[in-house]
């Protein structure tokens, strides 16, 4: 076997491009631009103190009173500054920078995620539609509400690969797969771009694989699985042209990313190429004294410059401690001299410099209200997985009779998840209840209780009305909500069930015996297996946002098509996290059976796979076909297949395109997704779809973080998730 191993080092960027990484619509400056940048920021560190380069590291949050703020900013020590929303205080912070000794412009910040003032669904949502390009514009659209108001940096995408749903950043990401996670971490960052905001990828890396899922927590990742799996978002945000990296907060492999040089300095900067700012993360210098890395914050200072780490969020240990060390000599000049390049070489290519060589930064124009709900519509359609349809339950048609719909949920018009939209007055927002009431109101009755006190069901309210609707109707519809606090960051769950009395009252429900949709709103996967058999459909709606309601009733009454399939795995419970289609083989296959890889109280399968989602009609592949039997280390293959529709609604299908290699030096994934595209197909239609992969594209990262293309047997798998059973496979030869 050994013998037959050959290592093709490749440039790491030509080896773990996603297939389809198109150039950033923001070009970099040319190379003549590049070349004066560099000139007018040696011109402008010239003339620099020491007290103003490392004010230009400097990046602290507002604070009122802003006043102090504003003179240190006159004096040339703050640089950049978070959380500044309101458009005067933005003025006034530019005004400052304007009249300090050397002019310069500040970076202006904020977590402009999925929302500024319209309020889009979350970004694992956006991943569920399974196209890249609805993520695009919807960054844009958030992008270009937020720049108008004068900011000009957000702190987003974040790309963190998860295969861990106790982990409630999920809700930020694209979910567990590389590959997907590429397409969507490239989107997102040209989107916002495209908008007018620089972006800040984060957190690199490793922050998605915390141990038992605990925010802040350590990773323990070997070389090869940071490279196969963490880091290909990080390498297409860059190629997508991404200004920033935010470092993230946790350990990996036992040394805080904050003060890991390996990780920033020789990873990031050195062999990915990187040339932006990388930040800290929030308050993650100081932190590195609660790492115990780190005596005091003077250390933490040092070795967060050290590591490579450009600009100090909110730490003050730049601004309090770098000045004496360099005057001691216990930091090196051209350590801070670095950071300050990479600073003011960003600024100038964002073109915040009235001087800028590849020209002046230029805010999009506003964008109307109407065409940023669009966007978000349209992204929320896409969302919505349906993970179980029996009998043909949904759509909601006329003889479904009387629906009684369910849940304080259905009433709410705000979202539950963090990051709400920044200090504006509340965008108008359809409930479901009146969006379902519009749609189907006039063919049939609409009944509705609350059921719950609040949208979250943490308690009851009327549950006796609850029951008396459900008796009266010839269909029920639960909308259930993971708890309104529970996703995002710091809100790591132990327990991935349905929160407060909401799967008592689906039991009550199911009692009365008649059928039930579950309309599940959350910001993560759930273990949702003792509640999908009491109904007979479950929706998959995530936090929808501003438009999301109304998307949701299109969309259960057969306006819309259900089309989003999963981009991180359902579990039966918590027990069996992390999980992902992705794991590699075991000595013992899962078959279920005891001695195979498994558990005694569990099926080793998920309740859901990665991929997974149901649309109105059904779906029939055949004919796959390689183009080439073999191809040459440095060949291509095209694969294709046909999909019909063969159902009679039309509807949208996403095509998967997996692969396995069956034999290598290291044991590879079961399957790895390495192709997918969205089709449109009217009922009886049938189209052929096309995937081209190249050799380098089958590569894999050895111990040393490597990668290399090994010849052998590769199967192919295409269908309509990562259990597709439609097989073929091709061979890498040597040459
Ligand atoms: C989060 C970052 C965020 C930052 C600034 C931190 O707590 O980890 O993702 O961008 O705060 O708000």
């Amino acid at each position: 076997m050994r013998s037959r191993l050959i290592l093709l080092i490749l440039l790491a960027s030509l080896a773990t491009l996603p297939a389809h990484a198109t150039p950033s619509p923001s070009p970099a400056p040319s190379r003549a631009a590049e070349a004066e940048i560099a000139t007018k920021v040696s011109a402008l560190m010239a003339r620099m103190t020491l007290a103003e380069k490392i004010g230009q590291l400097n990046f602290p949050s507002l604070a009122f009173p802003y006043e102090d703020q504003l003179a240190t900013v006159r004096q040339g020590r703050i640089g950049n500054m978070l959380n500044v929303v309101n458009p005067v205080h933005l003025r006034a912070f530019q005004d400052a920078a304007r009249a300090s000794r050397l002019k310069i412009p500040l970076l202006l910040a904020i977590d402009a995620i999925h929302a500024f003032h319209i309020t889009f669904p979350t970004p694992i949502a956006w991943a569920a539609t399974w196209r890249p390009q609805l993520a695009q514009d919807a960054a844009e659209m958030i992008a270009r509400q937020t720049a108008q108001n004068g900011i000009n940096l957000t702190f987003a995408p974040m790309i963190d690969i998860s295969r861990d749903p106790r982990w409630g950043r999920v809700i930020e990401g694209a979910g567990e797969d590389p590959f997907l996670g590429s397409a969507f971490a490239a989107a997102r960052v040209r989107g916002y771009r495209k908008g007018g905001l620089a972006t800040a990828a984060k957190h690199f890396v490793g922050y998605g694989a915390p141990e038992g899922g605990r925010d802040y927590n350590g990773a323990q990742i070997s070389l090869s699985e940071l490279f196969d799996r963490y880091i290909p978002p990080f390498e297409a945000a860059i190629d997508a042209g991404t200004e920033t990296v935010m470092a993230s907060f946790n350990t990996v492999n036992g040394v805080p990313v904050t003060a890991n040089r390996a990780l920033i300095t020789d990873i990031l900067k050195e062999r990915l190429g990187f040339e932006g700012i990388v930040m800290s993360d929030f308050a993650a210098i100081y932190e590195l004294i609660n790492h115990g890395v780190a005596g005091d914050l003077a250390e933490a200072a040092r070795k967060a410059l050290n590591a490579g780490i450009d600009l100090d969020m909110t730490s003050k240990a730049y601004e309090r401690h770098l000045e004496s060390a360099a005057r001691a000599g216990e930091v090196p000049a051209a350590e801070i001299d670095a950071a300050v390049r990479r600073v003011l070489t960003v600024k100038y290519r964002m073109g915040l410099f009235p001087d800028s060589p590849g020209g002046v930064r230029k805010i999009p124009s506003p964008v109307s209200e109407a065409s940023v709900r669009a966007t978000a519509r349209a992204v929320a359609r896409e969302s919505f997985v349906l993970l179980k349809n029996d009998g043909a339950t949904l759509p909601i048609t006329p003889q479904s009779g009387t629906v009684a719909l369910i849940g304080a949920a259905a009433l709410a018009t705000s979202d539950h998840s963090w990051y709400g939209p920044a200090g504006l007055k509340k965008p108008e927002t359809e409930s479901l209840r009146d969006a379902l009431e519009s749609r189907i109101g006039t063919t049939q009755d609409l009944l509705f209780a609350e059921g719950f006190a609040d949208p979250c069901g943490l308690s009851f309210k009327d549950k006796a009305g609850a029951l008396a609707a459900a008796r009266a109707a010839n269909l029920v519809v639960l909308v259930v909500a993971e708890d309104c606090i529970i996703s995002g960051e710091a809100a790591s769950r132990a327990d991935l069930g349905l929160t407060g009395v909401q799967g008592e009252m689906l039991d009550a429900l199911a009692e009365v015996g008649k059928p039930i949709v579950l309309v599940v709103e959350t910001g993560r996967p759930l273990a949702l297996t003792e509640a999908v058999e009491k109904v007979a459909a479950v929706m998959v709606a995530w936090h929808p946002g501003t438009e999301g309601r109304t998307a949701l009733a299109e969309v259960l009454t057969g306006e819309v098509a259900p089309s989003g399939k999963l981009p991180m795995t359902f579990p039966r419970s918590v027990g069996q996290v992390p999980i992902s289609y992705g794991d590699l083989p075991t000595s013992r296959p899962a078959t279920g059976d005891r001695y195979t890889t498994g558990y005694v109280d569990e099926k080793p399968t998920p309740l859901y796979p990665f991929g997974h989602g149901l649309s109105y009609t059904t779906f029939a592949y055949s004919d796959l076909k390689t183009s080439v039997p073999t191809m040459a280390r440095n060949g291509r293959i095209e694969i294709r297949v046909d999909v019909t529709n063969t159902g009679t609604r039309a509807g949208h299908e996403v095509v998967q395109l997996y692969t396995r290699q069956l034999v290598a030096a290291r044991s590879r994934p079961l399957r790895e997704l390495k192709g997918f595209e969205k089709v449109a197909l009217k009922p009886g239609q049938r189209r052929t779809v096309r995937f081209t992969l190249a050799a380098a594209d089958l590569a894999y990262h050895d111990d040393e973080g490597r990668p290399v293309i090994e010849p052998g047997t590769f199967d192919v798998f295409v269908g309509g998730s990562s259990t597709a059973d439609l097989e073929g496979s091709f061979e890498v030869t040597e040459d």
